[in-house]
């Protein structure tokens, strides 16, 4: 259950069990059930008020469950006081006590918990270490830049060995540069500590940039847990893709298990069959290309004609903004290492059948016999219960659709 880390001290698994939170009318959290592994790093992300610091600070124990366990290390938590929960917790702001220098802030978990003067110090000095800032300790805090006085927290936070790490938008206050410095810290800090961090943020790129795995959150609840490629590349609800990166999203009516574009009517190439009769399918902007104006596009991709409406350079890459020809928007990023897309061009859109992910509208996918067409997709078509008794249908479309090209 638990993995040691370059401190010996073993990181906890925590396991949120039917965990719910009503403030009166509000419900800030609904019935949660989240297994975080023992040395992880858990990001939970989520929108301003869905849920993420209630939910961190019902493992730390500052708020009560109104129902639901918090079991840490398989022990039952849900009644023990935050102090006696041994999880380091960093907030937002750095909420050092301003009258005390930078040791006296880190040591004062230590003396609180009654260890002996000379190991004290051994270990403030070790924390300080940890987060190079040795040099310091005569400080007060408003002798400190904010990242100098985030620092002092996480060495407040780390120095009693706390088999968790807790942190609520540690790096919110800071700018843009520090925060990607302090980003970096913080994952160098978690491999050499190998405790389990759990941290907050509503940053879907720090999130990504950070995290083993994700647990996103909405309105209280879970939507979807996963690594950082996972949540990317196969986003379980319209919610997650959109969530996290830019999406094109096409709402298609599905027919014989191909997606039609509702609004159009045009068939969308996807790989395998469809469920259901309403699919969302997304598209994201890198998978999108670009090809001049009455070039043929490649035989079982997609195609849309379009015009650029506007262009931005990001360093790396272009993004742009492209009109379909029935009004609808499209973002397109496009490497730098290529021609800039040009406001005003007539282009085509292009994107393979397995650039798009599919996502069921209708809860289609748990749907008995649609599900079994799913599952048997690919040369097999002819057999799937719905393909077989509309003949029409099935021929041409579920021809094209079984051979997604490659990449
Ligand atoms: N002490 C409180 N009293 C009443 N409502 C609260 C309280 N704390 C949080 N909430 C509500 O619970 C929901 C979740 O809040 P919070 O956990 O702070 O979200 P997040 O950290 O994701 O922004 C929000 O609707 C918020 O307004
Ligand atoms: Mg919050």
């Amino acid at each position: 259950m638990s993995t040691a880390g370059a401190t010996g001290v073993a990181g906890a698994a925590i396991s949120v069990q039917g965990v719910s939170k009503h403030y009166r009318d509000v419900v800030a959290l609904d019935r949660v059930r989240l297994d975080i592994r023992a040395g992880e790093f858990l990001t939970l992300l989520g929108a301003s008020g869905s849920g993420k610091s209630t939910l961190l600070n019902i493992i730390a124990g500052f708020v009560p469950a109104t129902e639901g366990t918090i079991r840490v290390a398989d022990r039952d938590l849900t009644r023990v006081p935050p102090q006696k929960r041994d999880l380091g917790m960093v907030f937002q702001h750095y909420a050092l006590f301003p009258h005390m220098n930078v040791f006296d802030n880190v040591a004062f978990p230590l003396r609180r918990r009654r260890v002996r003067k000379d190991e004290v110090r051994r270990r403030v000095l070790e924390a300080l270490d940890t987060v190079e800032l040795a040099h310091l300790v005569e400080r007060r805090p408003s002798e400190l830049s904010g990242g100098q006085q985030q620092r002092v927290a996480f060495a407040r936070a780390i120095v009693f060995h706390p088999s968790v790490l807790l942190m609520d938008e540690p790096l919110g206050a800071l700018d843009k540069r520090l925060r990607e410095q302090l980003q970096l810290e913080i994952k160098r800090l978690h491999r050499e500590l190998g405790i389990t961090f759990v941290f907050v943020t509503h940053d879907q790129q720090e999130a990504l940039a950070m995290s083993d795995r994700i647990a996103l959150l909405r309105d209280g609840r879970v939507v979807q847990v996963g690594e950082p490629t996972e949540l990317y590349e196969r986003p379980a609800e319209r919610y997650t893709a959109e969530f996290l990166g830019e999406s094109n999203v096409f709402v298609c009516d599905v027919r014989d298990g191909v997606c039609h574009d509702a609004p159009t009517g045009r068939m969308l190439h996807t790989a395998g069959r469809v469920p259901g009769t309403r699919a969302d399918v997304v598209v994201r902007p890198e998978k999108l290309r670009l090809l001049p104006a009455g070039t043929e596009p490649p035989a079982a991709s997609n195609a849309l004609t379009a015009t650029v409406r506007e262009t931005i350079y990001l360093g790396s890459e272009f993004r742009s903004e492209l009109v379909v020809d029935d009004g609808r928007v499209l973002v397109v990023r496009v490497p730098a290492s290529e021609p800039p897309p040009t406001p005003g061009a007539s282009v085509v859109v292009t994107w393979d059948a397995d650039a798009a992910v599919v996502l069921p509208a209708d809860g289609a996918a748990n749907d008995g016999a649609a599900n079994d067409g799913a599952a048997n997709d690919g040369a097999g078509n002819g057999g799937a219960g719905i393909a077989a008794t509309s003949p029409s249908a099935a021929a041409e479309p579920a021809a094209e659709i079984s051979s997604p090209s490659t990449r």
